[in-house]
């Protein structure tokens, strides 16, 4: 792939308003979408995301109530995205999920393990200061925001349309999750909202500012 094919992907993709319900991304171009967010980087590696694809129709209606930026998307979109973030019990450095994960996924053993052990704990308590719940659940967020830009970008280089979406009430949309989808909230919590599909109308021109405005060279 050429820089200009990268640059006309990064040109194709906009946040899309409305898509054609009519039109469906086949299986596999989904499924290379989502390989795209499960092969992302994470801090320390901890992947602290799960990715629920909700195609059941009743469930999207569920998702409307306050979500203001989701609703066209909601009715029109062919896969419809909602990333959950791990909390600080499962994304704290002594939490059971941490500790397995570094040995049954990440395969650090013996006196390596220990010290990433340590690492950890140092990073997390010292060098990010991420002591409180939310501190941790904001670090992890920020993870599956990388996740989400791969996403889109994939999405755009293989002609697929997207949106993100923070447009809704996190409490609420929690609750929801919770009632709704049986998430544990106690342990995930939501961070964006993500629709893709194929536009139904051509985008307003893109607008960014100069490189010069944006890049500070020293
Ligand atoms: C994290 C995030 C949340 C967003 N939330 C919404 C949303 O709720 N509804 C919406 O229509 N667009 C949403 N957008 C799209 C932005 O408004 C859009 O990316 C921005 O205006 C730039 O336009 P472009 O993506 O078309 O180039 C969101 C974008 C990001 C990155």
């Amino acid at each position: 792939m050429n820089k200009q094919d990268i640059l006309s992907a990064f040109m194709f993709r906009h946040a899309c308003k409305e898509f054609d319900p009519a039109k469906k991304i086949p299986e596999e171009d989904f499924l290379f979408i989502l390989e795209t967010a499960r092969l992302s980087p994470s801090s320390l590696g901890f992947e602290p995301w799960k990715f629920i694809v909700v195609q059941n129709h009743v469930l999207r209606e569920k998702l409307k109530d306050g979500a203001w930026g989701a609703t066209i998307k909601l009715d029109t979109a062919s896969h419809f995205i909602v990333c959950l973030t791990m909390k600080a019990p499962l994304i704290r450095y002594n939490s059971p999920y941490i500790i397995n994960f570094m040995s049954e996924v990440q395969k650090w053993e013996g006196e390596l393990l220990e010290n990433r052990k340590k690492t950890v704990e140092n990073f997390q308590k010292v060098d990010f200061g991420l002591a409180g719940d939310d501190k941790l659940f904001e670090w992890a967020s920020k993870q599956c925001y990388i996740a989400l830009g791969n996403m889109l970008t994939a999405a755009a280089m293989i002609g697929i349309d997207s949106c993100p979406i923070e447009g809704f009430n996190r409490k609420n949309t929690e609750r929801i999750l919770k009632e709704e989808f049986g998430v544990n909230t106690e342990e995930f919590g939501i961070s964006y909202m993500a629709a893709f599909g194929y536009r139904i109308k051509e985008p307003r021109a893109k607008t960014r500012r100069e490189l010069k405005d944006v890049v500070i060279w020293k």
